[in-house]
């Protein structure tokens, strides 16, 4: 099975070229081993069941699990949830979202990574379709609590329960975590919430960019750039960017760099490469391939901070063309 991750998937994704026929679509975030995605794409035969994670580990295991029970409405995506609800999931496309023990993520430094969060939800509720239904577990109380307060303020979702949440489902597939904290004595708050009427903000799907490049004249050949290299971090386009390595091909007069591009909703590492072109002292500065990098607004700010660091190194040094964003 080839392995998908958000960087080898269409956006915003195509159910037809991951599922043999269009059906329902059941979100699983941090589906850990795969056992209750598994099952639930045995019991819900009518669905087709998505499933995101960012362990390659649990990648691995979910997807030996799917395969050898020939699970052909099943497929598992290595991918934050808030990257999938930006770049891939569509608005009013998503028939249920289960979430069962998400990372609490308690540290206040860590706190931004915590998938219960109003602007998370707001995005859920977004791409739910009407009448759709998000599901949370948690074993921890603290969370349950925050959980509560964030699921209460989203507009666009509604309680089912008649309580914030239910201390038990009867009936409902034990996750691994579910199963350790049960033998530990912690228990479960289960949350059952549905998409409502009420009209809600559909955040468009952030879409890919052309490719970025730019064209520069230096008298400086590509080893004497990366002589004067050192690691940068910057920001821009809403993005941090650090510039990590610079290596040098003397024989080809080219270079790459490494780079690291963190944006709100997408973290990416790339390649982007310094290559001459046939007229004398000019180059190229563009997006690699390794890596799959995809060119997001923050990978055009990387590829145009690489190109005027190279241009600004020689009071002849010059950015000729650009074809970047910003
Ligand atoms: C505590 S484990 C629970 C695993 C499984 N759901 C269970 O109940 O056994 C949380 C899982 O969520 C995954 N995870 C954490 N943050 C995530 C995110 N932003 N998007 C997708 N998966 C995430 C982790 O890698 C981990 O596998």
């Amino acid at each position: 099975m080839l392995k998908l991750s958000y960087l080898t998937v269409d956006w915003p994704l195509r159910q037809e070229r991951l599922f043999p026929r269009a059906a329902a679509l059941i979100v699983e975030i941090g589906f850990g081993n795969g056992e209750y995605l598994a099952q639930l794409a045995q019991a819900r035969p009518d669905c087709n069941l998505l499933g995101l994670e960012i362990s390659s580990q649990s990648m691995t295991r979910a997807e030996a699990r799917i395969e050898k029970l020939g699970l052909q409405n099943a497929r598992v995506i290595q991918c934050r949830a808030e990257t999938a609800l930006a770049h891939l999931l569509p608005p009013v496309s998503v028939a249920e979202f289960h979430i069962n023990y998400p990372d609490p993520w308690f540290k206040k430094k860590h706190q931004r990574r915590r998938l219960m969060q109003r602007q998370t939800l707001d995005y859920m509720a977004s791409r739910l379709v009407s009448g759709g239904t998000l599901l949370l577990a948690t074993d921890i109380r603290a969370y349950a609590e925050m959980a509560d307060a964030a699921l209460q303020a989203t507009p666009g979702l509604d309680n089912l329960l008649g309580a914030p949440w239910l201390p038990d489902l009867p009936g409902r597939f034990r996750t691994k975590y579910e199963r350790k904290g049960y033998r530990e004595g912690r228990g479960g708050h289960f949350f059952r919430y549905r998409r409502n009427r009420q009209p809600v903000y559909h955040p468009p799907l952030i879409q890919e960019l052309d490719m970025p490049h730019l064209f520069l004249h230096s008298p400086l050949n590509a080893p004497a750039i990366i002589d004067r290299f050192s690691p940068t971090r910057r920001h821009a386009a809403g993005a941090h960017i650090a510039i990590l390595n610079g290596y040098a091909n003397r024989k080809r007069d080219s270079a790459v760099f490494e780079v690291v591009v963190e944006e709100p909703t997408i973290e990416q590492r790339a390649l982007i490469s310094l290559s001459p072109r046939e007229e004398p002292r000019q180059y190229i500065v563009k997006l690699t391939a390794v890596g799959h990098a995809r060119p997001t607004a923050g990978m055009h700010a990387a590829v145009a901070a690489v190109g005027e660091w190279v241009a600004g190194l020689h009071e002849e040094g010059a950015v000729l063309a650009r074809k970047v964003r910003g």
